[in-house]
């Protein structure tokens, strides 16, 4: 009877764990003490409300720019991160920057345009960190070598394009839905959030940038499929719309052309000023929280005004 009075308050106070892990007061490590005791628990232990310190973000393009700032701003929230990108040379910087915030990442040095890359990071994340909490499809290109009219565009540039920027989004969100649809049937729970990065480019144009507005478009319209296709699960997906902010290429950009940073804001209604790769990351990161958890399927222009403007040019 002792025997089985022990064990009894030995599970009662699993349960109290779980239940306390579930509104993220225990860190995970508290997650493998529960599962030792043998009952059987599911895979994913907690919601995307609930995961508290213990949420976690894969943000493809992480290294720089906008994603990079994503990035740190998950780590100072309190999220772990993997980060995919074709950029290695400030993996270690990032790794300082998780153990600083006592997180951690992990950082896949692979180039999104591959279809078999998606899976493999994805089963990483899993494998690393047992959850997946939210996907930022980052990673773009616009190489400025490519501007010009339609008849004159390279069929390997367009085709570029579209792998790195619309191809990838779709191998990513396909991996990462099949986890977070498991999350949410084995927990009843939502089971992610995915954000898009678009660009104004999706809502208005430029002239001679045909492939980069098509990928833009798509993922307006892919994160509206999406978002009507999984809402059942609690997976929530939207887009962000940045308009110009000084991030790598658009410096490159700026140094073709010959202007400067203040040239890129001039025609902006807010302040007359281009954007921080900060001042996208923070919407980014909010989307991806229960602020947020009403919200599926639209986008957020964080343009500093220039849509209502009609035109950047
Ligand atoms: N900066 C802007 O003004 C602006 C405006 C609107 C939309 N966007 C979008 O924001 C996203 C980020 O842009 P950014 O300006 O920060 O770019 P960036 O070039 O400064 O940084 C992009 C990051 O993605 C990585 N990357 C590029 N191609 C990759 C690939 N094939 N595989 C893996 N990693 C890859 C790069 O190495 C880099 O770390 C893009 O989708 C871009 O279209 C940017």
């Amino acid at each position: 009877m002792v025997m089985v009075g022990g064990c009894a308050s030995v599970l009662a106070g699993a349960r109290a764990r779980l239940s306390l892990l579930r509104r993220g007061v225990l860190p995970s490590s508290a997650a493998a003490r529960v599962r030792v005791l043998g009952r059987t628990q599911p895979r994913f232990l907690a919601t995307t409300q609930e995961r508290g310190g213990d949420r976690v973000a894969l943000v493809t393009g992480g290294s720089q720019g906008i994603g990079r700032a994503t990035v740190d701003k998950f780590l100072e929230e309190g999220w772990h991160v993997v980060n995919v990108d074709t950029d290695n040379t400030v993996f270690s910087e990032l790794k300082d920057k998780a153990s600083r915030n006592n997180r951690r990442i992990v950082n896949i040095h692979a180039d999104v345009a591959d279809d078999g890359v998606a899976s493999d990071a994805v089963s990483r994340t899993v494998n690393e960190f047992g959850q997946l909490d939210c996907l930022v499809n980052n990673a773009g290109i616009l190489p400025v070598d490519t501007v010009r009219p339609a008849h004159e565009y390279s069929l390997e540039n367009w085709h570029r394009i579209l792998h790195v920027n619309l191809h990838s989004a779709f191998y990513f969100s396909r991996a990462a839905l099949r986890v977070m649809v498991d999350q949410h049937e084995k927990t009843g729970n939502p089971g992610g959030v995915i954000v898009n990065i678009g660009s104004v480019h999706g809502l208005q144009t430029a002239h001679g940038v045909s492939a980069y507005a098509a990928s833009k478009g798509a993922i307006l319209s892919l994160t509206r499929q999406l978002a009507l296709d999984y809402g059942k699960y609690g997976i929530r997906v939207l887009a962000v719309n940045p308009g110009t902010i000084l991030t790598p290429s658009v410096r490159r950009i700026l140094a073709a052309y010959d202007e400067t940073e203040e040239d890129a804001g001039a025609n902006y209604p807010l302040q007359q000023r281009a954007g921080k790769p900060s001042e996208v990351a923070s919407v980014v990161h909010f989307l991806a929280t229960d602020g947020a958890s009403f919200m599926t399927g639209s986008h957020v222009e964080v343009d500093g005004g220039i849509t209502i403007v009609g035109s950047w040019e």
